[in-house]
């Protein structure tokens, strides 16, 4: 297995151009599995994501094609109609995000046999919500056998579905499965994530019929069928914040271009307390935001994780590297998933000082960092260790970087192009 190695010490400078979000490519895959014409993504990552979610899409009847190189890069889908509406636990059980072909299955084709999910193991991750919220769509649902067997009679209807707290999944396919039901469907307590507010455009521009995108309440009139349609893929948040935290915690001065202060939401807020300066910017890429660390420790910052526009679960691993060498206690909280600490025993391998107290991760900030060999637990938690690796005195060997792979694009080479000294030793 490939190991990544840093060198800590450097101060990040230069240009760091987000690719597209992976988070929002793959809803977006399986959107194009809601009509038989055409679909185009531009800007699209390349990731070990994209290519198991192809695969599932494969399984089930798409052609799915990459095309281009560099920022005119990206895929099609296209589905002139199902082979299979089975989609394997061989494909996805390695990636939660492949679940969500159940919506475009049971909407344009009546059936789907979808095994239950897996992906990153930091929490129970149920699918309740889903399956409730297809059921009031009219849905027949059974589980058996590790499998979600759903079928309709005459086609999906549209319903008012209350989620009592926010998915970003549920809404997703929730969503998709509105867009083609007979009637009108309401969803209140939606997610707001920008993914969301992504794919909704998106399906809008293929002739869904939505109202609300980017509240809590989307009201979404069925029609018959949507046609093809050709969307650039929103740039990566959560890439962006890393990459700002990243350059924080190096006291470094980085550009970061396609991404805007609103996109990170409180991200921003608890950098500023920490002492980063953030400013706005445009450049040939949009907009962009400067980052520049403090050049003494920064201080400490506490945070909660929470839906968007809320600090983002996904961040907080990396938020709690750039933490470990702040000046003070910082308190960070997670709410979204209740098993997203395992990077704390490996920023401890790096000498970090954190206790854990049910759902907060208590940080007392130490001087300095030392290099280890550290092991990758998740893809975020992953990130987290590249930004200590960057911080530390001496030598980080990171292993299972396979995690890395699944959401972060040519991390190293972004890096190394703003002075980091990491590199990739092929296992
Ligand atoms: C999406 O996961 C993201 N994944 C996650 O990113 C992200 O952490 C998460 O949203 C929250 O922002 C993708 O977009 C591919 P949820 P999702 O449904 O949709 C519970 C990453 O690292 N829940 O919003 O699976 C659930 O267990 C990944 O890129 C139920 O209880 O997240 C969790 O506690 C990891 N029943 C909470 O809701 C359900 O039916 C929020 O999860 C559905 C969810």
């Amino acid at each position: 297995m490939d190991e990544i190695i840093i060198e800590g010490g450097v101060a990040l400078t230069g240009e760091l151009a987000i690719s597209g979000s992976k988070n929002a490519v793959l809803p977006l895959m399986v959107a194009g599995l809601l009509s038989d014409e055409k679909m185009i993504l531009r800007g699209t990552p390349r990731l070990a994501d994209t290519r198991t979610l192809a695969a599932v899409l494969r399984e089930l009847g798409a052609e799915v094609e990459e095309f281009g190189n560099g920022p005119g890069e990206g895929l099609s889908v296209h589905t002139p109609k199902f082979t299979s509406t089975l989609a394997s636990y061989e494909n996805v059980s390695k990636m939660r995000a492949s679940f969500w072909v159940l919506g475009p299955l049971l909407a344009r084709a009546g059936q789907a046999q979808v095994s239950l999910p897996g992906g990153c193991a930091i929490g129970t991750r149920p699918v309740d919500l889903y399956l409730k919220g297809l059921s009031a769509m009219g849905a027949q649902i059974d589980v058996d056998g590790g499998y979600v067997h759903a079928s309709t009679q005459g086609g999906l209807k549209g319903a008012r579905i209350d989620l009592p707290f926010v998915s970003v999944g549920a809404t997703h396919v929730l969503l998709m499965a509105a867009s083609l039901a007979k009637g009108e469907s309401v969803i209140t307590n939606a997610a707001m994530e920008p993914e969301v507010v992504d794919v909704a455009n998106c399906l809008v521009a293929m002739g869904a019929k939505i109202q609300g995108i980017g509240t809590r309440v989307l009201t979404i009139q069925g029609v018959e069928s949507l046609h093809g349609v050709d969307h650039t893929v929103s740039r990566d948040r959560i890439e962006a914040g890393a990459f700002a935290l990243a350059a924080a915690a190096s006291r470094g001065d980085v550009l970061l271009t396609g991404v805007s202060e609103l996109e990170l939401g409180a991200l921003v807020p608890a950098m500023r307390l920490a002492g980063v300066d953030i400013t706005s910017q445009t450049s040939g890429h949009g907009p962009a935001l400067r980052i520049i660390g403090p050049q003494d420790r920064a201080l400490a910052s506490s945070v909660t994780t929470e839906p968007y526009p809320g600090f983002a679960t996904d961040l907080q691993a990396p938020f709690m590297g750039f933490m470990c060498c702040a000046d003070g206690v910082s308190r960070i909280r997670e709410t979204i998933f209740e098993n997203r600490f395992m990077h704390v025993q490996e920023l401890a391998r790096l000498g970090a000082d954190i206790t854990l107290q049910g759902d907060t991760a208590i940080v007392t900030g130490v001087e300095a960092l030392h290099g280890a060999p550290v092991m990758a637990t998740d893809l975020r938690a992953s990130m987290t260790l590249v930004i200590a690796g960057l911080m530390a005195k001496g030598t980080t060997r990171i292993s299972r970087v396979y995690h890395l792979d699944r959401g972060y694009e040519r991390l190293e080479e972004k890096l190394s192009a703003c002075g980091a000294r990491i590199w990739r030793e092929k296992g």
